[in-house]
């Protein structure tokens, strides 16, 4: 992968952490912030609709809206352990045949995957430098609904993550994480035309559903 960012996604998000968090939602399910976004996404209907998940993690999302009645899924994740991981547990629940996966960066990869109606990031952006072409990209793949999952930019937010920015960085762990400001994510998505439906805060946590009216 091209950016200095992803190359870090791969001991970050590495078969240890993905294999804890998949015994995790076998266990309990979705996370509070997870399980708020489906239900706010389930809530706007989502039957015989497609998902692209980017950044999906072991897969919780698109488990729980395939259930829900959404047709096809496309996994886009830049992390291998986490591929794998989904992968396993999507031939567990009988959606190995619903669910595409695509390794890599979205954002070089973007053109090669196609629109869905539903597009979710669900603790994706804070991973990633460049939120303007992360949102930019994935909103135009979006053809009903958007939802996010990201930090909410207040300053003790910014102060714990800038704390655990400068920890790894003395770890020299080329990994970091971001608070980006929501109103410029809120200003791209009014831009590609959609409105907010769902919003709000878990903790540290803004949960938030976008739709653009039907086309
Ligand atoms: C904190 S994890 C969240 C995983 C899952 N969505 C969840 O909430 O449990 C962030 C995930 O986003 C992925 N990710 C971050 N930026 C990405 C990008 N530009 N393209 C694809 N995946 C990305 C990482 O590899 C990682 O698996």
């Amino acid at each position: 992968m091209s950016c200095c960012q992803c190359q870090g996604f791969e001991s970050m998000f590495d078969r240890k952490k993905a294999a804890k968090e998949l015994k995790k939602y076998r266990k309990e399910g979705p996370i509070k912030t997870t399980r708020t976004l489906i239900d706010a996404l389930k809530a706007e209907g989502v039957s015989e609709m497609t998902l692209l998940d980017i950044g999906g993690g072991v897969g919780a999302i698109q488990h729980e809206l395939l259930n829900s009645g959404v047709s096809k899924c496309i996994n886009a994740e830049a992390a291998q352990a986490y591929i794998e991981t989904a992968k396993e547990e999507s031939k567990r629940q009988n959606h190995a045949d619903s669910i595409t996966h695509f390794h890599g960066n979205f954002v070089d990869e973007a053109t090669d995957i196609p629109q869905c109606d539903i597009v979710t990031l669900d603790r994706v952006i804070c991973c990633y430098h460049d939120l303007e072409v992360l949102v930019e990209l994935s909103s135009e793949h979006a053809r009903r609904l958007y939802g996010l999952v990201y930090p909410r930019d207040t300053w003790w937010v910014k102060f714990g993550t800038a704390l655990g920015n400068l920890y790894r960085r003395v770890q020299r762990n080329p990994f970091r994480t971001f608070v980006h400001p929501t109103e410029v994510v809120e200003s791209i998505l009014r831009g590609k035309g959609f409105e907010q439906q769902f919003y709000l805060d878990v903790g540290i946590w803004q949960v938030v559903v976008y739709g653009r009216p039907h086309q």
